[in-house]
């Protein structure tokens, strides 16, 4: 069954030197439990692609349908929920919220949904994670591949059925990045997942089921 569909999706940035397109009539199919890279150039509409996947974005044309649901058709209250329930989005830069200690942060997503804190399975995602010491540290007191697993942790806090990731490598020595790929692929094993990655890494990438490539906001053949 197909999870995320987008058909026809344009979006077009108002920039000050003129318009940017992002993304140019972009059609985009995941099937429930699919893991899918998208790879692209700097600039090529992978960000973009992303934060409409993850509802956070508004497509300035198209049709998004999620698990059955227009998107395009929805109140910003359903989409709010929709997303808190649904989405863990693994954001490029991070967005950890800096007044409140690690785990504050990743029970963030629990707290927002009223939802119990199975904090048996978080300790375990930060000790598989290698950052099991840090809970009690607030985000300004980690590096930033600390942060970035953080980011993770708290993307898959709520065990959501889609996770959308930003470069979640990106900052990540070699070692340190493919432990954080297989814990991935192994949450998406116990929960069934769905997971859009963006990276520039051709081994992350390998671990998908299907390698997608953008180019100046379209998708081009591999
Ligand atoms: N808020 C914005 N306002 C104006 N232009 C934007 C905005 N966000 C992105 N862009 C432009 O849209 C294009 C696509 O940006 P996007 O962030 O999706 O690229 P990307 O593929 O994720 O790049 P990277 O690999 O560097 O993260 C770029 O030309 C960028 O400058
Ligand atoms: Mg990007």
């Amino acid at each position: 069954m197909e999870h995320l569909c987008l058909k026809g999706i344009s979006k077009t940035y108002l920039a000050p030197n003129g318009e940017v397109h992002a993304l140019r009539q972009v059609d985009f199919q995941v099937a429930e439990g699919e893991f899918v890279a998208v790879m692209g150039r700097s600039g090529s509409g992978k960000s973009t692609l992303l934060n409409i996947l993850g509802t956070l974005l508004k497509p300035t044309s198209g049709e998004y349908i999620l698990r059955g649901q227009q998107v395009d058709q929805m109140t910003e209250d359903q989409i709010l929920a929709l997303r808190r329930k649904d989405i863990g989005f693994v954001f490029q830069r991070y967005r950890l919220l800096r007044a409140y200690s690690i785990w504050e942060n990743i029970c963030m997503p629990l707290a927002l949904d009223q939802a119990d804190v199975d904090a048996e399975y978080l300790e375990d995602l930060a000790e598989r994670c290698g950052i099991p010491d840090k809970l009690d540290n607030y985000p300004d007191q980690l590096s930033g591949g600390e942060q970035q697993r953080v980011a993770l942790i708290r993307a898959m806090a709520h065990k959501p059925a889609v996770v959308l990731a930003d470069e979640p490598t990106g900052n990540l020595d070699y070692k340190t990045g493919m432990s954080i790929m297989s814990l991935m692929e192994d949450c998406r094993r116990e929960f069934g997942q769905t997971i859009v990655m963006v990276t520039h890494d051709n081994e992350c990438a390998s671990y998908a089921d299907r390698i997608v490539r953008l180019e100046d906001g379209r998708f081009v053949e591999e």
